[in-house]
């Protein structure tokens, strides 16, 4: 897709997936940095260090034309953080189940997978915006944690809306871009030991 195109996509539909925004050596290294914390290299100094360094790498042509057009005004990474999702994180991780975010209804989110899902079998599922309003008014993306669904199927059925999820086949250094107000999503936890490592920054007008 073209700069206008991308665009495009994005202010209809709200999420996008952006391919090939750090190169998978880049993402090996940042991996391989913050499996080798320290005591005198914490894991919240490493993160730090690993975002900083791929802060830069985000600002692209694309992101930058993307974002420019979705706020109509500057706009800043308002928080990062460095992901490591378990195969255990149903356990006692919220993001598994199907919510919406709380906070500005502009704010978007960058999610930078580190490693492939072709290998870790994890994911972000994520359910249009007319769905999502649809079920925001049936009381179905409560904010309290404990009310949150694992599954919203037999919901959607009983809506009569489509079930389908949506989500992509992430490649190393690949990128979803979307609106985590006004789509439902949840974290889709890796299979068989595996971990997910993902680089998250919140964007928000600058206004
Ligand atoms: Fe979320």
């Amino acid at each position: 897709m073209s700069l206008c195109e991308d665009s495009k996509f994005f202010n209809e539909n709200l999420y996008i997936k952006i391919d090939k925004l750090i190169s998978p050596e880049i993402c090996n290294e940042l991996i391989e940095k913050y499996e080798q914390f320290s005591f005198d290299n914490s894991i919240e100094v490493t993160s730090k260090k690993i975002i900083d360094e791929c802060s830069d790498l985000i600002s692209t042509k694309e992101i930058n034309s993307i974002l420019s057009k979705y706020f109509k005004s500057n706009y800043k990474i308002f928080w990062s953080s460095f992901d490591v999702v378990k195969s255990n994180a149903l356990e006692d991780n919220y993001s598994t189940l199907w919510h919406l975010d709380g906070g500005s209804p502009k704010t978007l989110k960058l999610f930078i997978y580190l490693n492939p899902v072709s290998i870790h079998g994890g994911n972000t599922l994520i359910i249009d915006e007319y769905r999502t309003k649809v079920l925001r008014n049936a009381d179905a993306l409560p904010i309290e944690h404990k009310k949150r669904k694992l599954d919203l199927s037999s919901t959607l059925e009983k809506l009569k809306l489509d079930t389908i999820t949506i989500s992509y086949n992430y490649e190393a250094g690949c990128a979803l871009l979307f609106s985590p107000l006004l789509l439902a999503h949840r974290c889709l936890p890796p299979k068989n030991n595996q971990k997910r490592y993902t680089i998250c920054f919140t964007i928000v007008s600058a206004n």
